[in-house]
């Protein structure tokens, strides 16, 4: 995959990103250090405590990975980030304590700039690759924006740049329709990345993918978290190897162990109820 500058996408992007280690924002963050803060939040569905007593705080610039067994409540946190889901009780707060996205519905908190990429890709398979991204640009939109022909130049460009970015640039005039499953993968993130987001939080990216693919998708995230916050859920561990970032293993709507990936991997409980033995 092509590496393109990607702080030049992000004007605005904080210079701390480019600091994070994978020891860095150890442990407890308070809210007003945290971009993302869940403290203590519990969901139930009929009775069914799929979350329970969650906390999770991610820091500006933070890649976070999450791992668990099937139903540990890893999908259900994100809809929970995203406003799809209400949480019972506990605090969910963006931005150093500034938003309580428990108030907020689902298209406020993607306004605040909380991107979403759920697990099966959902391109407009009818469109070309580039128009895709187009689509999904965040920008000045209506007839005065369209008049001053902003969406021709500026937009064709950064188009280009997020493409570059994503490995596509020799696939931008093909129909979405018509691109392999891993690009279409691609062509989502890249989708997410047009609207700029403070965050993004990704859902199983790689599942389904060849080991070039998951290996170039892990380079793309990387590259994305140079100038942003990046979430990723999944299940690959050479892929959560290979993102280098810490990683927080839920079980059971709760964080059973979080630290580097040597450091959970070697967790007796971790490897209990999920890596095995
Ligand atoms: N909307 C829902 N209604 C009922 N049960 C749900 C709903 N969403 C998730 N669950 C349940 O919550 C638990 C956690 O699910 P999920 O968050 O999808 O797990 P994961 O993504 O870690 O595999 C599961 O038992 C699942 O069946
Ligand atoms: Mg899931």
């Amino acid at each position: 995959m092509t590496s393109a500058p990607l702080d030049t996408l992000d004007p605005q992007a904080d210079p701390a990103a480019q600091q994070t280690s994978v020891e860095g924002a150890a442990g407890a963050l308070s809210v007003t250090q945290a971009l993302l803060y869940l403290d203590g939040v519990s969901v139930s569905f009929d009775g069914y405590r799929a979350i329970r007593n969650l906390s999770l705080y991610v820091a500006p610039g933070e890649m976070r990975a999450i791992i668990g067994p099937n139903g540990a409540g890893k999908t259900t946190m994100m809809d929970i980030v995203t406003g799809k889901t209400r949480p019972d009780e506990g605090d969910v707060l963006f931005d150093h304590g500034r938003h309580d996205l428990t108030k907020l519905d689902e298209t406020a908190i993607a306004e605040l700039g909380v991107g979403r990429k759920f697990q099966k890709p959902t391109v407009f398979e009818s469109h070309s690759v580039a128009d895709n991204v187009l689509l999904a640009l965040k920008g000045p939109r209506g007839p005065f924006a369209s008049l001053l022909g902003w969406r021709n130049k500026v937009a064709r460009e950064r188009v280009d740049e997020i493409l570059l970015t994503a490995g596509l640039i020799d696939h931008r005039s093909r129909l979405a329709g018509e691109i392999s499953h891993g690009q279409k993968q691609w062509l989502e993130i890249g989708m997410l990345l047009a609207q700029d987001p403070a965050i993004l939080l990704v859902d199983e990216p790689v599942a389904g993918m060849t080991d070039a693919e998951t290996e170039q998708t892990a380079t793309l995230l990387r590259e994305i978290n140079k100038a942003h916050t990046v979430i990723v859920v999944e299940h690959d561990m050479a892929f959560v190897r290979a993102l280098a970032c810490k990683v927080t293993c839920l079980h059971e709507g709760s964080v059973l162990a979080e630290g580097s990936l040597d450091r959970v991997a070697a967790d007796e409980r971790v490897i209990e109820v999920y890596l095995g033995r």
